[in-house]
């Protein structure tokens, strides 16, 4: 099979003009550091980068039953094609696999397979797939190594970064789970083409949240490429994965376990959580963080941690983006401050809030009042 007949779902990622967008992230953590290579077309370059990683043991591809069909067979019968000793396993698509039934198929079909402490696993897919991947490898035989290779955007900015694994329970999501981090990444944009434009927004919003917390120069690019963005130009789009990616790696690099610094992560998240739960899950978790990420903005406008000005150049972005910026008319706010209240992230008893000061740098408070957030 030729290499440009594969993972080929995109004119704008031929294989000729790529080698030029490739860039790469170091994540620091010590003995466990490693590194997140980001690109257009990397997938057909895999057997050759992941040859030290995976020299003398047997690899699991772990993939959800879509990108199974999207890639994973290729990605299969290419490395084959180069003597890697390689199976595949995969999961019904969706949320609702995130389970410790989903684990526990999982691990029994690697027992029958043969694996064994000297295997690896290779996580092919979005966030449900990075998540169960991670959590099954910090377990299995007490714990054997992954690769990531995200297929989404909120999996190449956000979900694959960080080391948090895990599974839901019915009583909630996450709550069962590891913090393990991966050998390696491996981001390729070029599958990016497939995806629906709705996963797309899901992961924008993430990336619109870095720019808010950290970087206001991030946020000024985003202002000024919105429309490549949209487009997913690759160049854009490696240097966005990139940027959001060094942004993450830094803060969890800095506050590995969620101790402190980590919290900032979560700007927009305590409204969009709720706004996410009220819906009953039918607004995504994309645009239920772009809501969150509005509404508490307000609250800094009131308390002048930031002009209306910079409030109006966030709703702009998120607009271009197709993200919402209003909690829709019809929802029940008592249940949305309802859910606020019984959030995770309450110490105390009190809600802490990730505010920023105008674009680029937060604050975290703990006195917002309910009233205060006039949802
Ligand atoms: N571990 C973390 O730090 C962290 C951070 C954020 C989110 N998450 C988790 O990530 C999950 C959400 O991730 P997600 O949004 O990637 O969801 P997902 O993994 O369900 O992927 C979304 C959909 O896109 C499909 N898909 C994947 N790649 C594709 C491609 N290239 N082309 C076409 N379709 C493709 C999938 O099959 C799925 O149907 C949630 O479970 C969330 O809890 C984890
Ligand atoms: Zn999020």
């Amino acid at each position: 099979m030729e290499k440009d007949q594969i993972f080929g779902a995109c004119s704008k990622c031929e294989p000729d003009e790529i080698s030029h967008v490739w860039d790469m992230v170091k994540v620091p953590l010590g003995d466990r550091s490693y590194e997140i290579m980001i690109g257009p077309g990397l997938l057909t370059e895999l057997p050759e980068k992941l040859a030290g990683f995976i020299a003398g043991k047997k690899l699991f591809i772990v993939t959800d039953s879509n990108v199974e069909d999207l890639v994973g067979y290729d990605l299969l019968n290419m490395l084959r094609g180069q003597g890697v000793d390689v199976e595949m396993l995969s999961f019904p698509a969706g949320e609702d696999a995130k389970d410790m039934k989903t684990v526990v198929d999982l691990a029994r079909q690697l027992v029958s397979l043969g694996a064994d402490r000297n295997s690896m696993l290779l996580a092919l897919g979005g966030g449900v797939t990075g998540d169960i991947c991670g959590f099954l490898a910090s377990i299995y035989m007490r714990g054997i190594p992954f690769i990531q290779v995200p297929t989404t955007l909120l999996a190449q900015v956000d979900s694959s970064v960080g080391g948090k694994t895990g599974v839901d329970l019915p009583e909630g999501k996450n709550l069962i789970g590891t913090f393990a981090q991966p050998v390696a990444v491996f981001a390729d944009i070029g599958v990016l083409c497939t995806l629906p434009a709705g996963e797309i927004r899901n992961g924008l919003a993430e990336v619109v949240k870095y720019g808010m917390i950290v970087d206001e120069n991030f946020f000024n690019f985003l202002e000024k490429k919105w429309w490549d963005i949209i487009n997913l130009e690759p160049d854009t789009i490696v240097f966005l994965v990139k940027r959001s990616c060094e942004i993450k790696a830094d803060v969890v690099s800095r506050d590995e376990k969620e101790g402190g610094l980590r919290r900032i992560l979560n700007f927009g998240h305590t409204i969009g959580h709720a706004v996410e739960a009220v819906s009953g899950y039918s607004i995504p978790h994309g645009e239920a963080v772009a809501i969150g990420m509005v509404a508490v903005s307000r609250v800094s406008v009131s308390r002048g941690l930031m002009t209306e000005d910079q409030l109006g150049r966030l709703k702009s972005l998120l607009e271009q983006f197709r993200l919402p910026v209003e909690i829709p008319g019809e929802m029940d706010r008592d249940a949305i401050i309802k859910h606020i209240k019984r959030d995770k992230k309450v110490r105390d008893g009190r809600v802490h809030f990730v505010l920023t000061r105008g674009i680029g740098s937060t604050v975290i408070v703990d006195d917002v009042s309910m009233e205060e957030l006039d949802l």
